[in-house]
Parts: structure tokens; sequence; C-alpha cells
């Protein structure tokens, strides 16, 4: 495990449980910077790729563990390998590009040369101009490969670790989450685009706000006013890893009669009955699963998500930039036996989320809403009480128990 050098001296938690949680852990610079080494560059796994991103030796997209870049690579065994996107010998970054196909990777500095293993392979000039200058005799190029990180692929979905100490990547989901995700890759996936947005808070507030299902009825005006997600639906959350993973989930089409008259008399968000959409395709959907649930959010510690919303699939990766910037990478796929119909159908509600989505527009802009607030109230704490004060599954999702489950987690995890 990583070792922990210092506590941060600024933060002082006011109860031990999860429902206080300092608004300092949002602000502090020597924080921020003990997490990349604690927890990102430490036992835990990071998603990194879709398979499919990357169906070819030599095909590598470049992305982050943390806020650490990395090169994720095909090599031409088939076997997928991840870096850290910085030569050994100065420090360049080796691969610029979101995504290519390579043979090798040179460094632009100087020609250092490594495989896709990572392996140093040759020198520019090891041996000097005819034979005056050059790399000492004893150099040796095996001392100096790129750092590497461990790589486990789980129906698809690659993530990697730094540290030797991770567990297996199975049993670090446990038995429920890697169970929703082989509900959701239960065939082969086809890419339908990505892209990432700029949030202006810190990477923690948006990972709250992933496992708040307490929001989303009153934040997102469009779930309840065109009936897509309300509190009133059957749902729960599934908590799980010692708080850091969990999984929120409803069933359209599941209001109960006495759930529709409370949103009526206003106890939910009250339904803006003269609200229609111009072309309601928008939003028309099919039942994706048996299971009959048409919601499900999951996130696995520390900062990946995975989506279903209605048939808007959906994988999110979010990269810290710095103690008040992150990055949101989104990643829409569909089935490759999908009909046209559907995969028009999941491009229309594809507007639903990202950075101008008609739901998650919300979810960007509320971190900062709360990074504003609470720059000078440091000494101050923000209160984790709905649903109680414990980190269990719940059978309503009016509840922050998975918000408590990640600070539980959190805490645990950084010791602190
Ligand atoms: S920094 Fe990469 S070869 Fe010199
Ligand atoms: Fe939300």
């Amino acid at each position: 495990m990583s070792e922990i050098t210092t506590k941060p001296l600024n933060i002082q938690w006011p109860t031990a449980d999860a429902s206080r949680i300092p608004f300092g852990v949002f602000t502090d610079p020597d924080l921020y910077d003990l997490e990349q080494k604690t927890l990102f560059r430490g036992p835990n796994w990071s998603f990194v790729a879709m398979e499919i991103e990357i169906p070819k030796a030599g095909d590598y997209k470049t992305t982050f563990v943390g806020d650490t870049p990395v090169i994720v690579v095909r090599d031409q065994d088939g076997k997928i390998n991840c870096f850290v996107n910085r030569c050994a010998h100065r420090g360049a970054t080796l691969a610029y590009d979101q995504c290519g196909n390579k043979q090798d990777f040179t460094c632009v500095y100087h020609n250092w040369r490594y495989d896709l293993g990572g392996n140093l392979k040759s020198v520019a000039f090891q041996h000097g101009v005819r034979n005056v200058g050059g790399m000492p005799k004893d150099f040796d190029m095996c001392q100096h490969n790129l750092t590497k990180a461990r790589v486990e692929v789980y129906y698809g979905l690659a993530f990697a670790t730094f540290s030797d100490e991770t567990p297996p990547l199975e049993t670090y989901l446990g038995e429920r989450m890697a169970k929703h995700i082989a509900r959701v890759f239960n065939r082969p996936v086809k890419l339908l685009g990505s892209y990432s947005q700029v949030l202006h808070s810190n990477w923690k507030l948006y990972m709250e706000n992933v496992k708040d299902s307490y929001h989303a009825s009153l934040l997102h005006t469009f779930f309840t006013t065109f009936k897509l997600n309300r509190l009133s639906m059957e749902g729960g959350v599934v908590v799980d890893g010692g708080g850091g993973h969990h999984i929120s989930w409803s069933k359209r089409g599941t209001d109960s009669a006495a759930g529709t008259a409370y949103e009526k008399a206003g106890e939910l968000r009250s339904l803006v009955d003269d609200f229609t959409l111009a072309d309601p395709t928008l939003i028309k959907s099919w039942l994706e699963y048996d299971d009959g649930i048409t919601h499900a959010i999951q996130s696995i510690f520390p900062t990946f998500v995975l989506q279903q919303i209605q048939n808007s699939l959906a994988i999110r990766l979010l990269v810290p930039r710095s103690v008040d910037k992150s990055e949101l990478f989104w990643i829409n796929f569909g089935y490759e036996d999908d009909t046209p119909e559907q995969y028009d159908m999941r491009l229309r509600q594809s507007n639903l989320i990202g950075p101008a989505g008609l739901v998650s527009l919300e979810d960007g802009m509320i971190g900062n809403f709360i990074q504003r607030g609470i720059q000078r109230e440091t000494d101050d704490s923000a209160v984790l009480e709905m649903g109680g004060r414990a980190v269990e599954d719940q059978q309503s999702r009016v509840s922050e128990a998975a918000v408590r489950g990640f600070w539980q987690a959190y805490r645990a995890r950084m010791g602190i």
C-alpha cells in the first residue's frame, strides 16, 4: 500500500459516522495531493478503456488514472497494457493524440523508443557518433521501461491499478456489482460516440451527485415533468464495496396511484401538466432488460459510472484535474444487434445526458454551486441524514445512504 507521509491538518470530521462531511475536503489542496497518491496510485481499480475502443493490435487511447496521464494499448498478443504517458528519459509526454494506432511509441524529444508493453527498445545515439559520446557501457535498457500499471478486463471493461496490493478486479467489484456489469454487457456492444465536459468543482462533489438518488425528482425537472423518473416509482439503492460502490435503480411505469397523488398534491415536485414535447419521439423507449428496470446508475469506487437511463447507455469516467476542477468523460454505447430504429432511439435519448443534456446539465452545474458556496466555510459541514445515518441498502431512493457509503469508503481508504 502507498505510504501515507502526512495527514492533512485542516480536516476535522465532526462525527465518526458519515453523516457530517467537513467542507474542507472539497477545497484543501494538500488533501487533493494525498488522494492522488493514496487512492489513485494506491490499491484501487480505475476504469481506463472499453475493449472495443482499441480492438486491433497497436490501437491505443490516452486517458488518466486519477490525474496521472496514461496510455492504454493493445499489444500483438491481444493483451491490453497500460503505462504512464511519460518518457523514462527526461519525462516528456509520449503520446499526444486521444487515440490512434502505433507499433511502438517514440518520444519526440530524443527518440527513446518503447514497445507496446512499455519496454525501452532503443535509445538514439546510444553508442554516440563514430564511437564518440553515447551512453555509458553499463547503461541497462531494462532499467528504463515506462511505469506500468496492472490491467484486468471484466466483460469488456479494462481497469488499471498501480498497486500490487489491489485485489483481483472481480473480488474488488463484489458479486452484486459484477452481476450488474454482466447484465449490461450481456452481448457485444457498439460505440455510439464520446465527449468530455469540464466541471468546475472538486471531483468528490460529482461522485456525491452520482450516488445521490434523493435529488433526481427535485433538481431534474425534465425527469418529473415528462414522468421519466419519479421517486414514487418502484426503486431502491444497493450499497456495497465497504460503501464505495452503489447501484440506484427504478422501474418506470410502476408509480402507485398513491405516489401520483402525492406528486399532484405537491409533496414531490408537482407535474406541470400543460408542458408537452413538440417531438415526443425524444423520449420514446423500449424495455431494455427483462428485469423491468428502466433506470440504473452504478458507481465503482473511486470514479467509474455505468448508466442506463431508459435506452441511453453510457460509461462515465471522472478525471480530477485540480482541487476545484474535474473533467467528465462520456462513452455512449448500444449493442451490435440493435435495429436501425433502436440505434436512432438511442441517439435521440442521448440528448438527456452530457454537458448540455436535458437532465445532466444540472448535474454539471450543481457541483460548482456548492464549490462557490463553501469556499470560505471550510469549518462547517454538510449534513447527510436522509434515509438515516447508516450505510446500507435502501428500499427507497429518498436516501443519502450511497453518499454516506462513499465517505465511509473514502475515509477507510485514505486513513483519515
Ligand atoms: S525525454 Fe523522451 S527521449 Fe528524452
Ligand atoms: Fe442528477
